[in-house]
């Protein structure tokens, strides 16, 4: 048995995922538990429906979910007003065949589901006084809109772009990796993030491990993060050192761009956790092997 997640939350979400794993329940059913109750946190700002919402102060969110045994995943992108993405994605995984439902038709999904859905997607009255100092930013850096999407990684802070992200390893040995996020604050609306995309925020393969990332979704999307990680592990690479190599292609994105990207990942095989990120000091994760839950090390790259 195994389970990471990251951020200071992943704590949790591992000992969730414990709890249920030590049960006997799949990967699967781990990582869907587990990210759904930071999910359901009215707390966080960056997972879920309390979220930072995007520049038309609406709530758009991002999950995804991998069986390793199948290789079936499904993301959902820019849902409105459903409280679990991540169990969303899990019912498409399950029930469609298609790797990616987007917008109103995810929200029709999760209504046909029976899940919970809200009645609007307004942000908390947080994110107004947030989205306040930011035009106040703007407005001192003479910035216009436009600029600032495209600049929007350096002008937003990091706790504006936490991802929840977890990877499991059941007693049968069936792995599942999956994140959700309300992606970076203030974003352009419609903006999807790595967090719906297979391949880049998360990526399963029984055979080898599991990998989900965080940061600039961007830049895992261009470098296929938590498939490179794996295809890694699958050519005898350890977790640390594909994880490494991740972070070392989004360290060439952000040179290519000029800009100080932040991506973290976390890579795991049936027996071993790593991590990676880059600019990003105090990125952190939690594992579980061996039925001690661990801070697990992180290799710290600056641009
Ligand atoms: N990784 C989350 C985001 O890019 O918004």
């Amino acid at each position: 048995m195994l389970a990471a997640a990251y951020h200071g939350f992943g704590l949790r979400v591992v000992e969730k995922m414990y709890q249920l794993l030590r049960q006997g329940r799949s990967a699967l059913d781990a990582v869907e538990a587990g990210i759904a109750e930071v999910e359901r946190d009215p707390s966080e700002r960056s997972v879920g429906l309390n979220g930072f919402p995007n520049w038309l102060n609406e709530v758009e969110l991002d999950a995804g979910i991998m069986d390793g045994d199948t290789l079936r995943a499904c993301g959902v992108a820019a849902v409105k007003r459903v409280r679990n993405p991540i169990i969303l994605a899990r019912r498409c995984l399950e029930n469609l065949p298609h790797v990616l439902i987007a917008g109103d038709s995810a929200t029709k999904l999760a209504e046909a589901s029976g899940l919970e859905v809200v009645e609007d997607s307004k942000a908390p009255p947080e994110a107004l006084e947030a989205r306040r100092n930011l035009e106040k930013r703007l407005r001192e850096g003479s910035a216009e809109l436009l600029q600032y999407y495209s600049k929007l990684f350096k002008t937003a802070s990091m706790t504006w772009h936490d991802t929840a992200g977890a990877i499991a390893v059941d007693i049968r040995g069936s792995v599942a990796a999956g994140t959700s996020t309300s992606g970076i604050a203030f974003k352009f609306p419609g903006r999807v993030s790595d967090s719906a995309v297979v391949g880049a925020g998360f990526y399963a393969d029984s055979r080898y491990g599991a990998a989900v990332s965080t940061g600039v979704g961007e830049v895992a999307m261009r470098v296929a993060a938590a498939f490179k990680a794996v295809f890694l592990l699958s050519k005898g690479y350890k977790p640390r050192e594909a994880a490494e190599l991740v972070i070392d292609s989004a360290a060439e994105i952000a040179a290519f761009d000029g800009e100080a990207y932040s991506l973290g990942i976390v890579v795991a095989s049936k027996d071993d956790v790593g991590a990676a990120a880059l600019n990003w000091r105090n990125f952190k994760y939690f594992y579980l092997l061996d039925s001690e839950i661990t801070k697990g090390e992180v290799v710290y790259v600056e641009t």
